[in-house]
């Protein structure tokens, strides 16, 4: 399975896609995790990523581009894996694809979760993550157990300021890539608003159909 989560921030690409790599055993890449693991081993590039990140900009496509491409070449994933947050941009669809037609493979699906922007700040505001385990809570829908409470780490991108930005930077950088999939014909709409465990269940109808 080769699959894409589409999605504003805040959405639940994470969420599901640790529930779904389980199921389907491939690996989940997410372009966000990457570079966050970028900042925290402090490296230069680290440290404009997070420049670019905490103001809720996006890294630019040459950036971006060869270090996807080259994580999705990697022997694990040989049976799929299921990318989160990349493509991002057109210019990175179009760079997936012909990576993927070189390759002689091809994708199975998009997943777009659909959530209204007047949820998604709180969505982000609200997140805490857990650094050893990468589980993903929230305040008030997931909350963290007593135990992790004092390692929880709050995303330097989770302000109201940058969500914000974040959120018009999908609309005006990662909607454009909806069409591109559509036309396909392997674009999954799933509504993201409702129990978690619901839109698993959505995402895999989805698949299966
Ligand atoms: P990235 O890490 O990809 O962030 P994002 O796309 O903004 O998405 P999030 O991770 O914020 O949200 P999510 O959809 O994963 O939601 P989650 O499951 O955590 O990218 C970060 C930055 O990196 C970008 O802004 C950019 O700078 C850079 N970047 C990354 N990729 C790039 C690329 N390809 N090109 C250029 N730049 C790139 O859930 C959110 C919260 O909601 C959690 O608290 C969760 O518990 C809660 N929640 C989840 N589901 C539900 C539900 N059903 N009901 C209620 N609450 C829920
Ligand atoms: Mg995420």
């Amino acid at each position: 399975m080769r699959m894409i989560l589409v999605g504003p921030p805040g959405a639940g690409k994470g969420t599901q896609a640790a529930r779904l790599v389980d199921l389907f055993r491939i690996p989940h890449i997410s372009s966000g995790d990457m570079f966050r693991a970028e900042v925290k081993a402090g490296t230069e590039l680290g440290q404009e990523l997070d420049r670019l990140m905490k103001t809720g900009g996006l890294v630019p496509d040459d950036v971006t581009i060869p270090i996807v491409l080259k994580r999705v070449t990697q022997p694990d994933t040989a049976k799929g894996f299921m990318l989160d947050g990349f493509p991002r941009t057109r210019p990175q669809a179009e760079a997936l694809d012909a990576a993927m037609t070189k390759a002689g493979v091809a994708l199975d699906a998009v997943v777009l979760i659909e959530v209204p922007d007047a949820l998604l700040e709180e969505r982000a505001v609200m997140r805490r993550s857990d650094p050893e385990t990468g589980k993903i809570y929230h305040l008030k829908y997931n909350p963290p157990p007593p135990d992790v409470a004092g390692r929880l780490v709050h995303r330097a991108d989770d302000t109201k300021e940058a969500v914000t930005k974040r959120v018009t930077k999908y609309h005006s950088e990662t909607a454009p890539i909806i069409p591109f999939y559509q036309e396909k014909g392997i674009l999954k709409r799933v509504d993201g608003v409702g129990d978690p465990d619901a839109i698993t269940e959505r995402i895999k109808a989805v698949l299966e159909s």
